[in-house]
């Protein structure tokens, strides 16, 4: 139905040859290890994203942008249009993350607008929510990640098999080696998914895939992905290294195959 889904995010991280070199191995890993349910994913940055489409090329996984316009084309200098990251052949692009928030002031209006403009370059959304820690110790996460939702998907349709991909990353837990436990995870999780079934119905709710995101490594893969709306992770730092990032396909592949141990 849905796929699980494990998502580097480069983030400023690797040079030319760091990605080459990493796309090389992830070819080799890929050319012995096969599972349709399972969709590995990278980030790289905007200057190695053609190199790394060419490396993967034919083999099964995506290449993602980290972030794009929202706008279409014109004068918007050191901006990339979603038709430019199409034109590449990319198939998927991050938006919304809480780095984009924090430190470029990105409000849900204009993630929107990304959004939008991904959708209509056939480009497919990974769109970031999460709360912070104060909101998170004052009860509010709920209504700041129904909120995010709200304003990102405001009057957005989404049509079966052009779905987006939601990936709640609770901001106290980026890159500060505290993962929200399997459960609280799961209960987020859970709140996204009714909201995605009220609002685009079971068909679409059910073929989202809601990754989560902060401070994923091998060790807590397993748990993670056994939850019942935990459909994948969008990882930044354990990414980087290709040795960890073949260890967690290897967790999503025995996890949809059932024989994961945790
Ligand atoms: P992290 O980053 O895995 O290093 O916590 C996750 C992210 O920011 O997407």
């Amino acid at each position: 139905m849905r796929k699980t889904i494990i998502a580097g995010n480069w983030k400023m991280n690797k040079d030319a040859r760091e990605t080459e070199e990493f796309c090389v191995e992830l070819g080799l890993y890929l050319g012995r290890h096969n599972e349709d349910r399972v969709l590995p994913l990278i980030a790289p940055g905007f200057p190695f994203l053609t190199r790394a489409l060419e490396i993967l090329s034919g083999l099964p996984a995506a290449v993602a942008g980290q972030d794009v316009s929202s706008h279409a084309a014109g004068a918007y200098t050191g901006e990339v249009a979603a038709g430019q990251l199409r034109s590449l052949g990319l198939t998927h692009c991050i938006i919304g993350h809480s780095e984009r928030r924090q430190y470029h002031g990105e409000s849900d209006a204009e993630i929107r607008a990304k959004l939008l403009q991904l959708k209509s370059s056939g480009l497919i959304p990974i769109v970031c929510v999460g709360e912070s820690l104060a909101q998170r110790e004052n009860g509010e996460t709920e209504q700041v990640v129904l909120a995010q939702m709200n304003g990102c998907f405001e009057q957005v349709d989404l049509e079966t098999g052009r779905e987006a991909v939601v990936a709640y990353e609770p901001v106290w837990a980026i890159g500060t080696g505290k993962t929200a436990t399997a459960e609280q995870a799961q209960e987020v999780h859970g709140i996204i998914r009714t909201w995605l079934l009220q609002r685009y119905g079971a068909d679409i709710a059910g073929r989202i895939s809601i990754l989560y995101g902060g401070s994923v490594k091998p060790g807590n893969l397993a748990e993670l992905l056994q939850q019942p709306d935990i459909d994948g992770g969008l990882i930044g730092g354990a990414s980087l290294q290709i040795g960890d990032f073949c260890a967690m396909l290897d967790t999503a592949v025995k996890v949809v195959r059932g024989d994961a141990e945790c």
